[in-house]
């Protein structure tokens, strides 16, 4: 089988990917120092799949610890590298350690692969590469705009530190650039686990709705929009993990020594905030407590993705819809509140 080596394994988009891969004959191992994550998600993969995951706890940022991860696994086959920083806001607050962490373990993998001849490399890029778009929906050929934030900025820089190294390290490279990413894994066994206030709209809306949280607050309802709320693309977390199978698979079969990709990973439909709302209310059943506070800084007003090329070239085609994301994301915040009373509130399994 071939083996992948999967940064960030036990975050949110690289546990779900962790099972699309497993599922679809790959070997995996993940790198993840728990800095963001639990490791209690593994336990939730093997459950899933059968299948215990070997994670290796190191700091990405380390070069010897990283070295030693390649020298331990000269065979790979392929990366994909999710390990990295994503809260806007954080980032806002602390710009020098998003650039140390999101640029220094991006570093360090790209020289490890090209040291040991990894000839796959898949790294998660993001919709906020875009800024505020002047044109809607974006296609992979939309400018980078200024970004709205530090991570951003991370972001931008990654795909440019990879396009310009590529063919110096010999890879075939995709960078998938994520709309926004929701729900949980059908199975309920692994889902999104936000650490403290969550600052995403759907972890917001669950935790509101199941009482950790007195109220959402809704960032603005004053937007050039249909209902005067931001509108984004919100796209099934599995639908983006498959994707990620699909990239892998497909820089396999190119017979080309160096390449280097552009995908959108979104819907290809927008919603609005306000919509969102509904939809979660009509699955669940459940009234939401919220109110209209002010706009949030770095908002951006509206986006959502051409994933023409996605659908075209890898052959995606997402197949959960905004009810079925409210759904399972609905389902996970439950089987939380139920483990955290069976298991107390630190581990969840
Ligand atoms: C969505 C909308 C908020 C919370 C983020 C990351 C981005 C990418 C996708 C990684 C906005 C509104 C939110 C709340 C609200 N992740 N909202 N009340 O900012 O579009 O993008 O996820 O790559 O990097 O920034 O997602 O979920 O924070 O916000 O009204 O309590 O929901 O204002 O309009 P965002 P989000």
């Amino acid at each position: 089988m071939k083996k992948i080596l999967v940064t960030g394994g036990s975050g949110y988009i690289g546990s779900h990917t962790i099972i699309d891969l497993l599922q679809n004959g790959f070997e995996v191992i993940s790198a993840d120092n728990f800095s963001r994550s639990s490791p209690d998600i593994f336990i939730g993969i093997e459950k899933a799949t059968g299948v215990k995951v070997k994670n290796y706890a190191i700091d990405l940022c380390n070069f010897d610890d990283t070295h030693a991860v390649f020298q331990e696994n000269p065979d790979l086959a392929g990366i994909i590298h999710f390990a990295a920083f994503k809260a806007v806001g954080e980032s806002v607050e602390t710009p020098l350690l998003y650039f140390e962490n999101n640029l220094v373990s991006l570093l360090n993998i790209l020289k490890c692969a090209g040291e040991f001849k990894v000839p796959h490399f898949v790294f998660s890029s993001s919709c906020t590469v875009y800024g505020n778009p002047k044109e809607i929906p974006v296609t992979e050929n939309s400018p980078f705009e200024e970004a709205e934030s530090s991570y951003g900025y991370t972001k931008q820089m990654g795909e440019n530190i990879v396009t310009e190294s590529y063919r110096t390290l010999g890879l075939k490279a995709s960078l998938l650039r994520y709309f926004n990413p929701v729900g949980a894994h059908p199975s309920n066994e692994i889902g999104e686990i936000p650490i403290g206030k969550p600052a995403n709209l759907v972890p917001a809306i669950t935790q509101t709705a199941i009482g950790k949280l007195p109220e959402m607050k809704v960032h603005g309802n004053n937007y050039p929009t249909r209902d005067g709320s931001c509108i984004r693309d919100y796209i099934h977390v599995s639908d983006i993990a498959h994707a990620h199978t699909l990239a892998l698979k497909h820089l396999m079969q190119i017979n080309k020594k160096e390449v280097c990709e552009v995908f959108n990973l979104g819907s290809g439909t927008g919603y609005t905030v306000l919509e969102v709302i509904a939809a979660f209310e009509k699955v669940s059943g459940r009234k939401l407590k919220y109110s209209i506070g002010p706009r949030r800084r770095g908002d951006v007003v509206a986006i959502f993705a051409n994933n023409d090329k996605a659908k075209n070239i890898l052959g995606w085609n997402p197949v959960f819809n905004l009810d079925q994301m409210m759904a399972t994301a609905w389902n996970w915040e439950l089987k939380l509140q139920e483990l955290e009373i069976k298991n107390g509130p630190k581990n969840f399994n």
